[in-house]
């Protein structure tokens, strides 16, 4: 069985969903930034601050690495795919999911839950007001897409409970992968 792989912005719901996906799935769940904070033994902004984004992106890189022939349900950070080479390994060895979240269902969720992402603070690393949070969002996000829409498939999660998102997921993997897709080589 191939890895899952859950991808998608910062606050798409993989962190929500992971969990309660692997449970249903009987699988371990692994947080690939919790890798990166056990073996740096940092938080994310500590690492950051200290190392610098590209370097995490290095360990980041690294993280993945270590998952490709693990049965788990695997989320991501929401730039990992934004690399070439990651998003080509996570297709290759596992079952990609695009967790989609609208711009405003990203904000709030943010504003909700922890906001401490490196990528959503200004340059002098202080948080940035509700208007250049959202533009933030909006430009990263437009970066992104092109990764995330790579995925084998995308639920879209704004709107609906996680419980909903789960069974979505789970639906649309029983359904399989196209036969070109569905043995890694
Ligand atoms: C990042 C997303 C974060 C974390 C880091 C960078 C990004 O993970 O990896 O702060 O570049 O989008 P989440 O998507 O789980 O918030």
């Amino acid at each position: 069985m191939r890895p899952v792989y859950l991808t998608g912005f910062m606050a798409s719901g993989k962190s929500s969903v992971g969990p309660l996906l692997a449970r249903r799935l009987g699988r371990p769940y692994i947080d690939l930034d919790r890798i990166i904070i056990e073996k740096a033994g940092l938080s994310i902004p500590e690492v950051f601050a200290q190392f610098g984004e590209q370097r995490f992106r290095e360990l980041e890189s690294e993280a993945l690495r270590e998952t490709g022939a693990q049965e788990a349900v695997v989320a991501l950070g929401g730039g990992a795919l934004a690399q070439p080479n990651n998003l080509a390994f996570a297709r290759e060895k596992g079952v990609v999911v695009y967790l989609d979240a609208s711009v405003d269902a990203i904000l709030e969720r943010l504003q909700q839950g922890d906001p401490d992402r490196p990528m959503l603070r200004g340059a002098d690393g202080r948080p940035l007001t509700r208007k250049a949070l959202r533009d933030r969002i909006r430009t990263l996000l437009e970066s992104r897409v092109p990764y995330y829409e790579q995925a084998h498939f995308r639920v879209e999660t704004t709107g609906k409970s996680v419980a909903a998102v789960v069974d979505e997921v789970v639906r649309r993997l029983a359904l399989g992968l196209p036969q070109a897709e569905a043995e890694p080589s």
